[in-house]
């Protein structure tokens, strides 16, 4: 991902002294047109009669004929083939404004000391296991069976139970109270003074890839306050962008990441020798930790807690890894409630015959959907014969639909290729309504976005997703909203990344102009937020739009997961619209 270094405040300023219509006429011919645009024949795509649009007042540029938009920056970085960084010092070269070098530094300067005060943070609360404040902590990992070793390679501490322990040590070693407080490490009391945030807990570090220590999880020892406490969002931590031991992870030679839900859990699991675990801080799996993960490896075994919200998580995760194509297995746990209980009850041999006879993603899926239906019963064979059908007619792969029909028709005793057969034609069906849903007279025609390298999975749920982001852009304070979907519900991964930069922008109060945004967004999510701000919206209530979107992309996403035929949606979304008529 590309971040920019520069702060918003000098984008502003080589934005406004850079006009776009100035710029842009450098390169194209523009003549006053339609309203209040400027219109010229396009110069990223070959054409005769003008599409290419400058907006003097929003300076942006778009193109109706080829999807291209952005602001002044966008337009240098495309017309003259340069990166961010360098477009910015193209303006900046242009308007004679030096370019803001100190302030980069200063930056990276405070960075690097957050860095070097987490590390210390870290030292500090390991010392305290060997201090006589660490006393708790060493009986609460005797009863949990972590050993000495272990606490040490994974570098546990103790934070005492103590209001500034923390505090002390690292004013001695130099540290700032703000350099604390950015940190996460302090908070501030109601007398205004301050205490430290994590006290009378284990402490889990959290150790990026490159070997930094960016934050802490902090597990309860007493009973004050929740279970799990970690570090909140800091300059050098995101949660979502990172899981917990993979610094460890990616040095194992096992070939597949282990995906638990618990910090307890990968400790145990290494412990036992499984030292390809992880897990994400507290948050269901992010699409970025996916693709962090997708670095590393191929495949996955997921290992979450074996009760009804682990389950649901693992099958939000399957969803979330297939989409980069890693191959996914589902541990099936009985008789215990997580890894690290399994592992103390059975032995790491029981839980390497879990991992062994795993199923994979298809036989996991299919599964959950036997265990719904008593098959004695014919009735309700059918049923799950029918539900199966579509699970099966949506694999890719022939040859697994294949193999997986033979298997279940001996199970339910019918002939194969009676099922074969079922499959296949539902496929075709599936097919077919899936094409006639992105072209002409469907509902969804024209949705696609008009850049052309960007093709939405599913249309229907991305012209909700753009209503989303297009009311944000309109309408700031919606960021504030109650019940904001995530970005991981969002079924295009580029309207997802557009939304949580947004979004995450919105709330620091920050401006979300397409050249600030230049550096934080690929230049197609550019091209792709100029297109979306271009089509319609009514303000009259965007509220309950922005509910309306909201409702639909959840709706899709149910609809999806829970496989309906889709031919069955596009029936029933037809009657509704003509039930609007
Ligand atoms: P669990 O409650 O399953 O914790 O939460 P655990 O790690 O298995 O610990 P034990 O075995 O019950 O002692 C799973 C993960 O969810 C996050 C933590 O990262 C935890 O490891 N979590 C949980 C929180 O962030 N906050 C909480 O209050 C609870
Ligand atoms: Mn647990």
């Amino acid at each position: 991902m590309i971040t920019t270094a520069f702060p918003d405040s000098f984008i502003n300023e080589l934005v406004a002294r850079n006009d776009i219509v100035d710029v842009v006429s450098g390169y194209v011919r523009l003549g006053k047109k339609s309203g209040s645009n400027m219109f010229g024949l396009c110069p990223f795509h070959s054409e005769k009669t003008p599409s290419f649009s400058v907006s003097p007042d929003k300076q942006i540029y778009h193109c109706f004929g080829c999807g291209k938009g952005g602001g002044v920056i966008s337009f240098i970085m495309e017309i003259e083939n340069l990166s961010f960084p360098e477009a910015v010092a193209f303006l900046a070269r242009r308007a004679n404004m030096p370019l803001p070098e100190q302030e980069d530094a200063r930056e990276s300067k405070k960075r690097s000391r957050l860095y070097a005060l987490n590390r210390d943070a870290a030292r500090f609360f390991y010392e305290q296991l060997s201090a006589p404040a660490g006393e708790r902590a060493r009986e609460y990992m005797q009863r949990r069976g972590i050993s000495r070793t272990t606490a040490t390679n994974f570098g546990l501490g103790c934070a005492p139970d103590d209001w500034s322990a923390l505090e002390k040590a690292m004013r001695e070693k130099g540290y700032t109270d703000y350099e604390l407080f950015d940190a996460g490490l302090i908070k501030k009391g109601r007398n205004g003074g301050w205490y430290d945030t994590f006290r009378d807990r284990l402490m889990f570090p959290v150790i990026d890839v490159q070997g930094r220590v960016i934050g802490f999880s902090g597990r309860i020892l007493g009973e004050n306050g929740p279970k799990y406490l970690n570090s909140p969002e800091t300059p050098v931590f995101n949660k979502g962008r990172n899981l917990f031991a993979l610094n460890l992870a990616k040095k194992s030679k096992n070939g597949y990441i282990l995906l638990s839900e618990g910090n307890i859990d990968v400790v145990s699991l290494h412990q036992a020798g499984f030292d390809s675990a992880v897990a994400s801080l507290g948050t269901s799996l992010t699409a970025e930790q996916a693709r962090l993960i997708s670095r590393y490896t191929g495949q996955v075994v997921i290992a979450y807690d074996n009760d009804a919200a682990g389950q649901k998580a693992a099958q939000r995760a399957i969803a979330i890894l297939e989409k980069l194509d890693l191959k996914v297995r589902v541990l099936q746990m009985s008789g215990a409630k997580d890894p690290d209980e399994f592992i103390r009850l059975k032995g790491p041999e029981a839980f390497a015959r879990l991992i062994e006879g795993s199923e994979n993603q298809i036989e996991y899926l299919l599964a959950q959907v036997a265990k719904k239906y008593d098959l004695s019963a014919d009735a309700q064979k059918l049923d799950y014969l029918r539900e199966v059908e579509d699970l099966l007619a949506r694999r890719p792969s022939a040859a697994e639909r294949e193999i997986y029909c033979r298997r279940i028709a001996s199970e339910v005793g019918i002939s194969p290729e009676v099922l074969i057969g079922e499959v296949t034609g539902r496929r075709k069906r599936i097919l077919r309504s899936m094409e006639k849903a992105e072209g002409r007279g469907s509902p969804e025609r024209g949705s696609q976005p008009a850049e052309r390298q960007l093709r939405y999975d599913d249309p229907a749920s991305a012209v909700a997703e753009e209503g989303v982001i297009r009311l944000l852009c309109r309408d700031p304070e919606l960021a504030s909203a109650p019940c904001l979907p995530a970005a991981e519900e969002f079924s295009s991964p580029e309207l997802g990344h557009i939304y949580a930069v947004l979004l995450a922008r919105l709330r620091e109060g920050r401006s979300v102009s397409a050249d600030v945004l230049g550096g934080e967004l690929e230049q197609q999510e550019i091209s792709l937020l100029v297109n979306i701000q271009q089509k319609p919206e009514t303000l009259a209530n965007s509220a309950k739009a922005l509910d309306d979107y909201i409702n639909r992309i959840r709706q899709r996403r149910r609809e999806k997961t829970q496989g309906l035929d889709p031919m069955q949606i596009y029936r029933q979304r037809k009657e509704e619209l003509e039930k609007q008529k």
